[in-house]
């Protein structure tokens, strides 16, 4: 298994893609299991975010200053992503606006997921050595089983007004 971080990420990332597609394909289907996925795509995007940004986006800020610009964007987005996430959980599958909000929020991530992995994770591969990416990915590792699951976990929301507030 690789330890890369940008490789790990990406995982992540092709996970979120096949859930976001589950839900699109059963958004006419049973509430029950429009629920479930999006229990899941809650529970994989606070994970991922989490991980982002303890590790990764500190990191990269850390070792190329050049694309701070691309980072502080990065967690805004992020931001956003956090209060939809925080107002889906208090929601539930019979509200007139769940798929709605959903939908929004699949758009929203789906943007920034192509900008990590189109316009800045390129520019991270290309910088760092190999060694570096397997540093930065093992900490994402070790850091993983301690990640909050749930948007409204205090870890969570402490991660997420730490984003904006740092
Ligand atoms: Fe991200
Ligand atoms: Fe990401």
């Amino acid at each position: 298994m690789s330890t890369d971080a940008i490789v790990l990420l990406k995982e992540d990332h092709k996970e979120m893609r096949r859930l976001f597609k589950a839900f699109q394909d059963a958004e006419e289907g049973p509430a029950s299991q429009r629920q479930k996925l999006v229990d899941q795509i809650l529970e994989a995007l606070t994970v991922h975010t989490y991980l982002e940004n303890e590790v990764m986006y500190p990191e990269v800020r850390r070792l190329l200053p050049d694309l701070e610009d691309d980072i502080l964007e990065s967690y805004e987005e992020h931001h956003v992503a956090d209060v939809l996430c925080a107002e889906l959980a208090a929601m539930d599958a019979g509200d007139e606006r769940f798929n709605a909000k959903t939908t929004v929020l699949i758009e929203n991530v789906t943007h920034h997921v192509e900008e990590e992995e189109q316009e800045w994770f390129p520019k991270v591969r290309d910088a760092l050595g190999r060694k570096q990416l397997q540093e930065i990915g093992e900490k994402m590792i070790a850091l993983r089983a301690d990640a909050p699951r749930t948007p409204t976990a205090p870890k969570a929301i402490k991660k997420a007004l730490d984003a904006v507030t740092a």
